[in-house]
């Protein structure tokens, strides 16, 4: 149809009422950041956020490549669509009246957009029908199915609004077409009925089953899930697709646990209608299901704009032959999580139940549950578990195979800091206990790193050749200390004594710009936190909100702020790294002083400075034997497996 020009009224009002935050969010996954939000940018390929939201501009903007507008103009642009269909769009979901600028085409439009409203109507009268036959003398199996064999109260399934769809072939349709007049073409839109093989005429698509009605983000009824009691195949009917029932972008009762996503923080993905339901009543009220599906990027999205730390617990069922079901589930979204953009972790209840099942099991069950997901591994060493669980590493060929596997992931995993925390993780389980073994390990990991050129720590500046800044092997060695240095001071506000103190008595500072820059800025904010300041580390997120004033730099120290907590609790424990760290940048400095010590001494004339020269050359044994030192005690703690000389 072609779309007649919109009234600029329209247009205004759409712009007024579409939230850029709310419109972005179903694209990017965005993390609040000070009073503006920050996500991957979806115009260009970049591992660390560059693209800014500003919902008080109401704009974005990416300081990678430039991309920016307003909230019409982001989806126009991502979705390839016109002006006109993206303001019509938007003018639905945010219900702002469409007027045109040529009054007799109001009616094509407004018959084109009002189709959706009779789909929604239609989908609420079916419904309101099944649960009201589930009420019925021939819903009374049904009802006593839910109440005694799936452990519902009357109050749950009110709730979720279940219902029974009876037995006969056209009972919904008489009742939605015959007696309240609704348009057959779209009761069969909505997927409700299907037209007869043979013949004229239609029949009902869910018979003798019992309803679960699946609703949207604002609770609006969008399609069914049926499922059988008398074991038919399949075992449950869903709607079909429908210009309202999108399933790869909807997640089972997301409308009644968003609230307790964005209180909890964190998300329960589960596999099953009722087992999300059952989680439901035992309190449990972060519980989506995914549908039965591998959750998509969409549903992925739909939900970590409820979470401010991007959590998601993934608790899919653990089959028998080794649970290949969670990798199966993750499926798109493993990207996000290799590259630190959502925390996911994963739920396996024992004895491979689900999640109604385990909840069933015990009077305190629900209780046990809520431990098992406080204690539920992140992902990544979900992974590393299962790769060595039941494996026998003292046989060789076993433990090459494991090994080798680990590398593989070890690979995918894109964070830096990260990486360095998961070889030693890697290397720790390989090993059993031998420490030799494990620093073997660690190394080799990383030559096998070194020839696929993949970074250890890749070093965020660019080369370049002034004589005033250290030759780049030492730059990769500060760049690794210096930023260790920071990501300790940032991350565990305990340690920074300590981490002053160090750079005082050795007479230290941070070499590298951007690190320079990290540290001039905590200088200047740290003073002004008072006392009273109740958020738990108010320095890193006064920092953070210096993005918008330093985008450039920030975006070169912003991964210092991004580490797994297991990475932080890791790196942070010891106040050895501390020790290692200020070793490799007092190597750094010795190594500079001792070049220029050198090039003094070979451009000196022996007959006529020879005292100078002789100054020289102690100085340069001297800065010798300190970097021999330093370098053994680098050599003797965590900080040797990110050697790169
Ligand atoms: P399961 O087969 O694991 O069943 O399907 P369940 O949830 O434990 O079901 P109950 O407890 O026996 O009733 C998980 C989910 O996969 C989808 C449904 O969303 C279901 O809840 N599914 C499953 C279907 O869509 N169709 C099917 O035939 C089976
Ligand atoms: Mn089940």
């Amino acid at each position: 149809m072609q779309i007649p020009r919109l009234h600029p009224d329209t247009i205004e009002q759409v712009k007024q009422q579409a939230d850029i935050v709310d419109v972005i969010s179903e694209r990017v996954v965005l993390r609040k950041r000070g009073k503006d939000y920050v996500g991957l940018c979806p115009f260009h390929d970049e591992k660390s956020p560059s693209f800014t939201v500003s919902p008080s501009k109401q704009l974005y903007y990416c300081f990678g490549c430039n991309a920016g507008g307003n909230a019409i103009k982001f989806l126009m642009e991502v979705g390839k669509q016109s002006f006109a269909d993206v303001v019509l769009d938007l003018a639905h979901r945010y219900q702002v009246p469409v007027q045109t600028l040529a009054p007799e085409k109001r009616q094509e439009l407004q018959r084109k957009l009002s189709l959706l409203d009779q789909l929604y109507e239609i989908v609420a009268l079916a419904k309101g029908f099944y649960q009201h036959v589930l009420r019925q003398p021939q819903g009374e199996a049904s009802l006593s199915y839910l109440k005694v064999k799936r452990r519902l109260s009357e109050e749950t399934i009110q709730q979720f609004q279940l219902g029974y769809a009876p037995q006969g072939w056209d009972t919904l349709y008489r009742y939605l077409v015959e007696q309240k007049n609704q348009p057959v073409q779209l009761v069969e839109k909505a997927g409700l009925i299907l037209p007869r093989k043979e013949g004229n005429g239609y029949y009902d698509r869910f018979r003798n089953r019992i309803m679960i009605p699946i609703h949207d983000v604002q609770g609006r009824t969008i399609g069914f899930g049926g499922r059988t009691t008398i074991d038919e195949q399949p075992k449950y009917l869903n709607s079909p697709e429908t210009p309202l029932f999108n399933k790869g972008k909807t997640l089972f009762g997301l409308d009644k646990a968003r609230d307790a996503i964005s209180k909890q923080d964190k998300a329960v993905v589960v596999e099953g209608y009722f087992d999300a339901i059952a989680l439901h009543a035992a309190g449990v009220k972060n519980a989506v299901a995914s549908l039965g599906t591998a959750l998509s990027l969409d549903q992925v999205r739909l939900l970590l704009r409820y979470s401010e730390s991007k959590t998601i617990i993934l608790n899919f069922d653990a089959d028998a032959a080794g649970n290949k079901a969670a990798e199966r589930a993750i499926g798109e979204i493993a990207d996000l999580a290799y590259k630190g953009q959502v925390q996911l972790r994963v739920l396996n209840l024992p004895e491979g139940k689900d999640p109604d099942e385990f909840l069933s099991h015990a009077t305190d069950a629900a209780q046990k549950y809520q431990e098992l997901l406080q204690t539920s591994p992140l992902w990544i060493d979900w992974q590393m578990n299962r790769l060595v669980m039941g494996q026998n590493l003292k046989q060789g060929d076993i433990f090459q195979q494991v090994s080798q596997k680990m590398v593989e992931l070890l690979t995918k995993i894109e964070e830096e800091s990260q990486r360095i925390y998961y070889i030693s993780q890697a290397a720790e389980r390989l090993a059993s206990g031998n420490q030799q073994l494990k620093r073997q390990l660690e190394k080799s990991f990383i030559a096998q790193f070194k020839k696929q050129n993949q970074p250890i720590l890749k070093s965020n500046v660019k080369k370049d050749n002034s004589p005033l800044l250290p030759k780049s092997s030492d730059r990769n060695l500060l760049q690794i200390a210096e930023s260790l240095l920071l990501i300790v001071y940032l991350h565990c506000p305990e340690y920074r004594e300590i981490i002053i103190e160090t750079l005082e008595e050795k007479d230290l500072i941070f070499t590298l710009p951007h690190h320079r820059f990290l540290w001039q800025q905590i200088l200047e904010l740290e003073p002004t936190i008072s006392e009273s300041n109740r958020t738990p580390n108010p320095l890193m997120s006064l920092i953070q909100q210096r993005s918008i004033e330093f985008p450039k730099e920030m975006a070169q120290v912003n991964h210092l702020f991004h580490l797994s907590e297991k990475g932080v609790e890791d790196i942070i424990r010891t106040p050895m790294v501390i020790r290692g760290a200020a070793a490799c940048m007092e190597i750094v400095s010795y190594e500079k002083h001792r070049r220029y010590c050198l090039e003094k001494w070979q451009k000196l004339d022996p007959t006529r400075d020879l005292k100078q020269k002789e100054y020289y050359w102690q100085e340069l044994k001297l800065a010798d034997k300190q970097i021999k030192e330093l370098e053994a005690f680098r050599q003797s703690n965590f900080l040797d497996i990110i050697d790169l000389t």
